[in-house]
């Protein structure tokens, strides 16, 4: 069982610059680290998320520059893109704030007079590269010319792409700002560092006192014992940033104020919040706990620098820094050309976020291993855990309830099969906690598939054919039930958007992991709908298209306008192909696509009566029909087969329909359903008509 005495968390996850959209490689993160918080949330802790937009530096600066507005708009902008993003991928932050914040220029002020006041500052003149022309400080990234090892041009100032070699700016020959093209010039001045060697032995204590992964520790233990650097913290104007209190035109590095977002977002939200207190959460000493998400790329400022300015300014160090790998794409490295460096907001235009969300929990360990999405297996991954496993225990057994007058059970008939599956949540809890979702996921498919097997064995639908076995039929389809609502709560905070769903159709106030332990029985339940449709490669596909798209555009390498058409007619073509059935070269269909058998069971054919039927004001090929399907219930459907049929001569027969299409809006009215029919159309449309015998309602097997 959980905790008796809640726990008091708070969790960060690494603050996205507002330079740019969020990427699938920034979403492992957010995901990662928002499962991590439902899962805590759901076990009843107290855990607060927060984050914010780093808004600080040149990039940013520059940015609003070239697009003609203020850095204060640029990030506004950025940041109603980034919470939409967030939103939508379901990452429930309980605040979202900016390091361009009251909060934070307060926050980094006091933490540097602090390390000031205790003598962990030195300021000294160091020599810079300066362009002369935009008067601006030169960081490396904004330097090029040529290599001084090989001669190769437009190199990067700190290494060669051609030959390998490392130098430092000053090397390069014929050098250029890239801001302006002009040739930089040497020139002095004075920075602030932070003396990072006086925290020597406060980090070999610190990183080895079980704040780390094994293997970040290992890494950084090579660093502490190669002996550490003063860090510079100063950058001159102009910088997009906080003024340093006690140095007038320089300002704070952009790494130095952006940790400390992390307390300004937290202090904001306390404004808002009785139940958080900032000093509780902060104070040396604290018993409450903090954890930092954050990728590998970044270690060495949460796990070196940031302790250490915390400790030294009387505040509390983070309970745990939990790394991440880099995201892969098909095995390599996000690629803008390959059309792999995939938008948040690209992602979102063709898929539905509840998949990615369980691929990467699916795939995802403790370690800082890179992540590999390969896009063959996520689809194929998601479809057969999510679709063919997890829904479908629902989907086929929940209108056998409804049918019986939508109560389970009075007593579970395998209370025994319950309870194990509430035992498992255990095991799957400690594997959450330590942030081993993988092997959470593979614990729940495989009671997935002990679901499945039993529901199998039972065939409620074989059952339901014979006399007097109704209670058989409700009660296994009540302990299958049950079954869904126990994964469906260990599955709940990677996937947010069923668990509400499951919560509407089982009328359950919440998931959380406790209230799992107390069977359903008894119990009303809802109408089932659908709650995923299966994930598609075509839309992988367009995806890729439409990253590459922007990039061509970005790049302005975008293709003329003919050849862009001539494209476009070619995908279609192939998607024309690949989508209708093949032809056998006597002209024959033959099915090309097969679909599994629980496809197949989810499409729900009816035997319905035709009790009217009437021309459509202003469509060619429509008429419109009233369906008796049973039960008092009609259907509204538009049809495609006036070139074949008089309304009159189709009021009394029988058809078939598919009765669990999703409605339509069409042109004339709402289509609530499809009949069938057969032939090569024109005046050659078949209505398929049931034997006389089939009565409205009947289901087609
Ligand atoms: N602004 C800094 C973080 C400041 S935290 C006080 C920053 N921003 S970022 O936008 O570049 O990255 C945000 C987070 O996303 C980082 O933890 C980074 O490691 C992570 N990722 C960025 N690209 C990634 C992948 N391709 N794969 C996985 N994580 C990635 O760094
Ligand atoms: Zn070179």
């Amino acid at each position: 069982m959980s905790e008796t005495t809640p726990r008091k968390i708070l969790v960060t996850s690494a603050l996205p610059y507002a330079n740019g959209p969020i990427h699938l490689g920034h979403m492992l993160e957010y995901i990662q680290t928002d499962i991590w918080v439902r899962f805590q949330k759901a076990r009843g802790n107290l855990c607060t998320y927060v984050c914010a937009d780093d808004a600080h530096g040149t990039a940013i600066m520059l940015r609003a520059e070239k697009m003609g507005i203020t850095p204060e708009e640029q990030i506004a902008r950025v940041k109603s893109e980034h919470e939409a993003d967030f939103a939508e991928f379901g990452i429930g932050f309980d605040n979202f704030h900016s390091t361009h914040s009251e909060e934070n220029r307060e926050l980094a002020s006091e933490i540097y007079l602090a390390l000031r006041d205790k003598g962990h500052i030195a300021t000294r003149s160091i020599t810079q590269l300066y362009d002369p022309v935009k008067e601006l400080f030169l960081a490396d990234r904004y330097i090029k010319g040529e290599c001084p090892k090989c001669g190769s041009g437009d190199q990067y100032g700190d290494n060669c792409e051609v030959c390998g070699a490392t130098y430092t700016p000053a090397d390069l020959k014929n050098p250029f700002s890239t801001i302006s093209g002009a040739t930089p010039v040497e020139k002095q001045s004075e920075h602030y560092f932070f003396k990072l060697p006086d925290f020597q032995d406060f980090l070999k204590d610190w990183t080895r006192s079980g704040t780390l992964q094994q293997e970040v520790a290992n890494k950084l233990s090579e660093w502490l014992e190669s002996g550490l650097q003063e860090w510079d913290i100063s950058r001159d104007a102009p910088y997009f940033g906080f003024e340093i209190p006690d140095a007038p035109n320089k300002f704070f590095y952009v790494w130095l104020d952006a940790p400390v977002g992390y307390m300004a977002s937290f202090k904001n939200l306390c404004a808002r919040r009785d139940d958080l207190d900032f000093e509780e959460y902060w104070k040396a000493g604290s018993d409450t706990e903090l954890y930092h998400f954050i990728g590998k790329d970044i270690i060495n400022f949460h796990a070196l620098f940031w302790p250490s300015m915390l400790s030294a300014s009387g505040y509390r160090t983070p309970t745990a820094v939990n790394a991440h790998g880099f995201v892969t794409v098909n095995g390599a490295k996000m690629s803008k050309s390959r059309g792999t460096f995939i938008m948040a907001r690209t992602y979102l235009n063709h898929l539905s976020p509840t998949y990615l969300r369980y691929y990467f929990a699916a795939k995802l360990g403790s370690s800082v291993d890179d992540f590999d999405f390969n896009l063959e297996d996520f689809v194929q991954r998601v479809n057969s855990d999510l679709v063919n496993k997890l829904i479908n225990i629902a989907s086929r057994t929940a209108n056998f309830v409804k049918k019986s007058g939508g109560q389970l059970s009075e007593t579970c008939s395998e209370a025994a099969m319950v309870s194990d599956f509430i035992a498992a949540g255990e095991q799957i809890a400690e594997y959450y906690e330590k942030r081993e979702f993988s092997r959470a996921m593979k614990d729940i498919m495989a009671l997935a598939d002990r679901a499945n097997e039993y529901i199998q064995e039972k065939a409620p639908w074989a059952m339901s054919k014979e006399e007097g076995r109704e209670q058989d039929v409700l009660d296994v389809c009540s302990v299958a039930l049950n079954l869904f609502r126990q994964l469906m709560t260990y599955l709940a905070p990677v996937l947010p958007d069923l668990a509400d769903k499951t919560c509407d159709f089982l009328n359950l106030p919440d998931l959380n992991w406790d209230s799992r332990t107390t069977i359903l029985s008894g119990h009303s339940i809802n109408k089932f709908k659908p709650m995923l449709a299966r994930a598609e490669m075509d839309k992988v596909n367009a995806i890729l298209e439409e990253t590459k798209a922007a990039q061509e555009k970005e790049a302005g390498t975008a293709p003329a306008p003919a050849a862009a058409e001539k494209k476009a007619d070619k995908k279609d073509n192939k998607k024309a192909k690949s989508k209708g059935p093949a032809l056998r070269e006597d002209g024959n269909e033959v099915i090309a696509d097969t679909i599994d058998f629980p496809d197949f069971a989810k499409v729900d054919l009816r035997i319905a009566r035709i009790v009217a039927a009437s021309h459509v004001e202003g469509a060619d090929k429509l008429l419109q029909l009233t369906l008796d399907i049973g039960n008092g219930e009609t259907r509204n459907v538009f049809s495609g087969i006036k070139s074949a049929y008089q309304p009159e001569d189709l009021e009394g027969k029988l058809t078939v329909m598919v009765a669990n299409l999703a409605p339509r809006k069409m042109k004339f009215g709402m289509s609530e359903g499809m009949v069938l029919a057969a032939g090569p159309g024109g005046s050659e449309i078949f209505l398929l008509e049931p034997h006389e015998g089939a009565q409205p309602g009947m289901r087609v097997m």
